[in-house]
């Protein structure tokens, strides 16, 4: 049948840092985002170095320039028929140090404007508080979240932003992929993306990405003690990459470390912030390695008492893992990498098609938790080209397709799913490569890697497809 709930929230999801650009305008201060530049810098292998070179060219200082064409490409996302838009704040926007004592005023100003228009296309707002950024000041000064002050910093600007959008905005997600974190004590340089941490040679940096996620844990349970006092109805999102992660054969070694390999991944920290508190495979983890972090009782009482309202996950791909990975061939993905699988297809950037997986993990993630779940990202990163003054986005829509079919018999299976936004609904700032013709949208943008375009915004074949997707909930689908 295809058909979805008549309220179901079909939408798109995009990031500040990744599509706002006027990185220096409206009293913006720089953000760890915008030192990051194009090509070089992986999300696999995150890092940055905290100062700017005119030699090189950094993508997210333009983008696409959504900060003055919001308008112009909300009009767009109406024309589909969106029902939700995924948006983040900029917090340097709205703290351009981070920790300044008033916010920004014109920064405020920007979001009530974008909120306003999303609302008056009749677009509920789904709004990330930290994607992928926070401002640079904080890592020099506090060395990230690796120190408990930020959590009273980021307490600050939450506060701000339920006190003024409060009143229009109903769901929230605290962080942008949280498990992106573990990533961090991979990074090659000295600055991790994800933490803010400035790492020196002789530090544990497990000891300090761990030490900053729970940090970001008791921000989180803080969050949604503020949302619960602050708004009547908000629902307070915790959000992973869920990358479903098969063992490679039935041999139960595999299965054993894939089990692990799970856990470590992405279901920690959802254990964490659904459960609200640490599960006891981590406290054995720390054991073995030695970590200590330092958990007052306050947070771990904290955290049981205020646990995530709802799931929020992107879903792009899954992975395979064995104990014997030197036999298999490995292959790239988003957030983390693996080992591929004979049985999918690979998209032109290396990540696996697998829709069925998205059944799997809606019913999986369901089962865990039993909170109403909320797929706020899944795309189709692809190289589009003209063909005859038209973009035949073919594979996109058939990717599309499939995941919605098998979002449509999670439906069926009983899953409480609040909505989906596809990923990257215009073309925007690729967040693991800093490329631009990594591109998701139904909207095409001409910009290309180099920053040569004139951001000219055109319909790629995916938008009408959308747009009867959307009309028909879900019954156009094949
Ligand atoms: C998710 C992020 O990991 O994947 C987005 O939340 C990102 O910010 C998206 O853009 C797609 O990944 P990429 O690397 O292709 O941009």
């Amino acid at each position: 049948m295809n058909k979805f709930p008549e309220n179901f929230l079909f939408g798109g999801a995009i990031a500040a840092n990744q599509c706002e650009g006027a990185y220096r305008e409206g009293g913006k201060g720089l953000s760890v985002a915008d030192f990051l530049t194009g090509g070089t810098v992986s999300s696999r292998k995150p890092g940055f170095q905290l100062k700017l070179d005119e030699n090189k060219y950094y993508p997210r200082h333009r983008s696409i320039d959504f900060y003055h064409r919001y308008k112009e490409d909300i009009a767009l996302f109406a024309e589909m028929g969106f029902r939700c838009l995924r948006a983040s704040i900029a917090w340097s926007r709205i703290y351009p140090n981070g920790d300044d004592e008033q916010p920004n005023e014109e920064g405020l100003q920007f979001y009530d404007d974008l909120l306003d228009e999303m609302i008056r296309n009749h677009m509920e707002p789904v709004i990330t508080i930290s994607h992928f950024e926070m401002p640079a000041a904080l890592v020099d000064k506090y060395n990230g979240w690796a120190n408990r002050e930020m959590i009273n910093v980021f307490k600050r600007y939450v506060h701000t932003l339920f006190e003024r959008y409060g009143d229009r905005v109903k769901y929230w997600i605290v962080f942008n992929e949280i498990n992106a974190a573990v990533n961090d004590v991979k990074g090659t340089h000295e600055y991790a993306i994800h933490t803010g941490i400035h790492f020196r040679p002789e530090d544990d940096r497990y000891q300090l990405v761990y030490q900053a996620c729970h940090h970001q844990f008791v921000a989180i349970a803080e969050t949604v003690k503020m949302g619960h006092e602050m708004m009547d109805g908000a629902m307070i999102g915790g959000m992973v990459a869920f990358i479903p992660t098969y063992a490679r054969t039935c041999d139960p070694d595999d299965v054993m470390k894939t089990f692990t390999a799970n856990r470590k991944k992405g279901v920690f920290f959802l254990d964490v912030m659904s459960r609200g508190e640490y599960p006891y495979y981590f406290e054995t983890y720390l054991k073995k390695y030695g970590i200590q972090l330092e958990r007052t009782e306050e947070d771990l009482k904290l955290m049981k008492q205020y646990p995530i309202d709802y799931v929020a996950f992107s879903y792009y791909m899954s992975l395979t893992e064995s104990a014997h990975p030197e036999n298999y061939p490995t292959t790239d993905g988003n957030v983390f990498s693996g080992l591929k699988n004979p049985y999918l297809q690979y998209s032109r950037f290396g990540w696996s098609v697998d829709p069925v997986g998205l059944r799997y993990s809606l019913n999986w993630l369901y089962d865990r938790y039993q909170k109403p779940l909320f797929i706020v990202e899944n795309g189709y990163g692809d190289y589009d080209t003209f063909e005859n003054g038209m973009i035949q986005d073919d594979d996109r829509i058939q990717y599309l397709n499939d995941h919605l079919k098998e979002t449509a018999k999670a439906i069926e299976d009983g899953v409480d799913l609040i909505g989906y936004c596809e990923w990257g609904p215009i073309d925007l700032v690729s967040a693991g490569t800093g490329d631009m013709e990594k591109r998701y949208g139904f909207i095409y943008v001409d910009l290309d890697n180099q920053g040569n375009g004139t951001l000219k915004r055109t319909k790629k074949k995916s938008f009408d497809w959308y747009k009867e997707v959307i009309a028909t909930n879900g019954g156009s689908l094949k």
